[in-house]
């Protein structure tokens, strides 16, 4: 099974996000998240993030980041925290405020050391800061209240906090498209080296990999750039990864190129040091985040896609 395939790889996990909903209310879905030997790490999908702990100013509810945290205790899966500071499910109290540099860090800092502080020495690693850099062609960092507030002074704000909250979680930089070597790619080096100068601590950078099939560089150029990375002293992680079937039925070559795409994304992680783990962001189609994507390497009915056993060969080629 994936877990123990990886590990047995060099890896510290194969793992899924979680969705709290789900575990509820799906027992066929709650018994594969259990199962440390196929997923030895959860993510939330949603729980962590700001708008689930901080709706209203102050007001900390923790019911839903607690269920996937609470599974992963009770199995011994390792957890990654998502996410601290993003400028999505983020409460129109955050978005819309009206704050000078003061107001807006004391309630980053607020919020940081209260969500880190409840899920404390639980967490292998947390997103501190995710999808800071746009999509633009000059990979400009996102407009977002942060950086209208603070340029790119929140960074070593929040990264600073979050150290301070939880010393011994792992702290991320976590985007998407960063699998492409372009501005993007490069603006995300800029924001590690950035961390670092301003003498903040940063451990990890998370390639989200929300991939589309057919479109996945190959194994060898994900090395590669993953290297670009660990060459500045992070560990490096895929932290969403999924294959979405973009505007095609779901066809046999269409399942078994996007075999040959999450096997080669897996397969550059275990070519690269420092790169500790994968996550696939939901392992079954039936509940993905991509309606009718069918990204996941398990179908709607619970059946594993030629993806499932693709990624299975190539961690045990490993
Ligand atoms: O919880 C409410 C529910 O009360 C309401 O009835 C329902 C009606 O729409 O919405 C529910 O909230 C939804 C939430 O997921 C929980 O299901 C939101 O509308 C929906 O927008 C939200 O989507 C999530 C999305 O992030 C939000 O940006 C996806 O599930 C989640 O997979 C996705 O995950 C992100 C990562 O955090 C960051 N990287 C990209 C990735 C994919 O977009």
């Amino acid at each position: 099974q994936l877990n123990d395939l990886a590990v047995a790889a060099g890896l510290k996990y194969f793992g899924t996000a979680g969705q709290e909903g789900t575990i509820t209310s799906d027992t066929t879905y709650r018994n594969i998240i259990n199962n440390v030997h196929e997923f030895g790490q959860l993510t939330p999908e949603n729980g962590m993030k700001w708008d689930a702990t901080e709706g209203q100013p102050g007001k900390f509810t923790f019911q839903s980041g607690d269920i996937v945290a609470g599974v992963a205790k009770s199995n011994g899966q390792l957890l990654r925290c998502h996410t601290l500071v993003w400028y999505s499910q983020l409460p129109s109290w955050v978005s819309n405020g009206s704050w000078n540099r003061n107001t807006l860090q004391s309630v980053i800092e607020s919020h940081i050391s209260n969500v880190m502080g409840h899920y404390k020495g639980q967490c292998y690693a947390w997103d501190v800061v995710n999808e800071a850099i746009s999509d633009d062609a000059q990979g400009n960092y996102r407009d977002s209240i942060f950086f209208k507030t603070f340029k790119t002074d929140y960074f070593p704000i929040a990264f600073k906090a979050a150290k301070k909250a939880d010393p011994n979680a792992k702290l991320y930089y976590n985007d998407y498209n960063l699998e492409y070597n372009g501005a993007k790619t490069e603006r995300a080096l800029e924001l590690v080296k950035l961390i670092k100068a301003a003498g903040a601590p940063i451990d990890g950078v998370g390639f989200q990999a929300h991939m589309t099939v057919g479109g996945t560089p190959s194994r060898t150029a994900m090395a590669n750039l993953l290297k670009r990375f660990t060459a500045l002293g992070v560990e490096v992680a895929y932290t969403e990864l999924d294959i979405a079937h973009k505007n095609q039925p779901s066809s046999s070559s269409v399942q078994a190129q996007q075999a040959t795409d999450y096997a080669n994304m897996v397969g550059s992680c275990v070519d690269v040091d420092g790169c500790v783990g994968v996550t696939i962001w939901g392992f079954i189609d039936k509940y993905n985040w991509i309606q009718n994507g069918n990204a996941a390497i398990f179908d709607s009915n619970f059946n594993k896609k030629p993806a499932y056993s693709a990624i299975s060969s190539v961690l045990a080629a490993a």
